[in-house]
């Protein structure tokens, strides 16, 4: 079965080709796995961040535009390089949320049009869920229940994985992403947009200046997160006004951005452990655009170790926005008999725990 995923969610145009054999998949309660089911064809992301980097975020106007002018393109490319032609595709999958609306009415309109004049099945993704999905590509028999921390510019969730697509709500952050708080602190720095690899590099390896910022909302007694008030650390570590009025810098820049990320992934790290304990994790799986700081990489391989628990992290390119975590979220779906009906909307917020709008379960 061949598989074009198509994601339009935020600001990456993305199409990808996954070729998929449905009998590999691991059939019943996933807990003891299956063989290897997917080869990915091709995975094409025009990325929009210049577009949007003078504004310092995402404009969703310019977002949509720019989604309506590059998304042909990009599947021509997804497909060439797949060395497929159209009519070889056999479904469809496609983000229907949640994202910036208008962007995703490129994608599943799109996505609609083709499955109608092909007479293919369409899917549905939920985008959250493709990011946990991303994992699936390399290890299709990962051990459930997993513990999940989806950390993006988005969301900050973390999840039980009880089965393939049962999913259960631990914890989120009561108000930043944590994408979005290393967007604002970079930004306070003034440093580049997207934020996180900006204060990764500015971090480079050094607390030279011993700035410290409190850890954000360790409370022990909830899987939350809250990032909203680091910015404001980050801004006071970052001057102080003088007598004169003038402001001058306290911590140097490298030194803050690694504080700041030093607190970040502690929490992070901090209470996926706590969860995966509790929860009797056989997998804990860590996805979404975050997911690709290498401090976080390593602080959570170390955790997951000491716990001695399996940790699944999506290699590097698939951990930002891209169309082949949709099409292997779709693929599995698809094998389970789901089908999304060309009612299909774009919706700005989409429960992960919930079934998917015009979704047919399977038999
Ligand atoms: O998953 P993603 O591509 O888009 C959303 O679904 O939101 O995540 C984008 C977020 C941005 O906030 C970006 O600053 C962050 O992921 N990010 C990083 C790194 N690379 C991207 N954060 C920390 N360290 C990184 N290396
Ligand atoms: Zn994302």
């Amino acid at each position: 079965m061949r598989i074009l995923g198509i994601e339009t969610s935020c600001d990456e145009t993305a199409a990808a080709v996954l070729e998929w054999s449905p009998s590999a998949r691991p059939s019943g309660p996933a807990q003891s796995g299956g063989g290897a089911a997917g080869a990915l064809r091709s995975n094409v992301v025009a990325s929009q961040v210049d577009l949007h980097a003078r504004y310092g975020g995402v404009v969703p106007e310019l977002a949509s535009r720019r989604h309506l002018e590059r998304l042909g393109p990009v599947i021509d490319e997804a497909l060439d390089r797949a060395g497929t032609e159209f009519e070889a595709v056999d479904a469809i999958a496609v983000t229907c949320g949640p994202g910036l609306v208008g962007a995703l009415t490129v994608g599943v309109a799109a996505a609609k049009s083709f499955a109608l004049a092909l007479g293919r099945p369409l899917i549905g993704v939920n985008h959250v869920e493709g990011h946990i999905y991303a994992n699936f590509l390399e290890h299709p028999d990962l051990a459930l229940p997993a513990v999940v921390l989806i950390v993006s510019g988005a969301h900050t969730d973390l999840l039980l994985m009880r089965d393939h697509g049962v999913y259960e709500m631990l914890g989120r952050t009561r108000d930043d992403a944590a994408g979005e708080a290393f967007d604002k602190a970079a930004r306070a720095l003034g440093l580049g947009y997207p934020g996180g690899p900006a204060i990764q590099d500015a971090a480079g390896g050094g607390r030279e200046d011993g700035v410290t910022l409190p850890l954000p909302f360790p409370d022990e007694t909830t899987l939350d997160f809250s990032f909203s008030g680091l910015k404001t650390a980050v801004l006071r570590a970052a001057a102080r006004p003088a007598p004169d009025g003038v402001e001058r810098r306290r911590g140097s820049t490298a030194g803050i951005a690694a504080a700041f990320q030093d607190v970040v992934t502690r929490v992070l790290v901090d209470k996926t452990m706590r969860a995966a304990r509790r929860r009797g994790a056989r997998t804990i799986i860590v996805a979404g655009g975050v997911a690709a700081n290498v401090l976080l990489r390593s602080r959570m391989t170390e955790a997951a170790g000491d716990l001695g628990v399996p940790l699944r992290i999506p290699p590097l390119a698939l951990c930002t926005d891209n169309a082949a975590m949709i099409a292997v979220a779709g693929a599995y779906r698809l094998s389970r008999g789901e089908r999304s009906s060309l009612r299909l909307g774009a919706y700005a917020d989409l429960d992960i725990t919930a079934p998917l709008p015009e979704t047919q379960a399977g038999a």
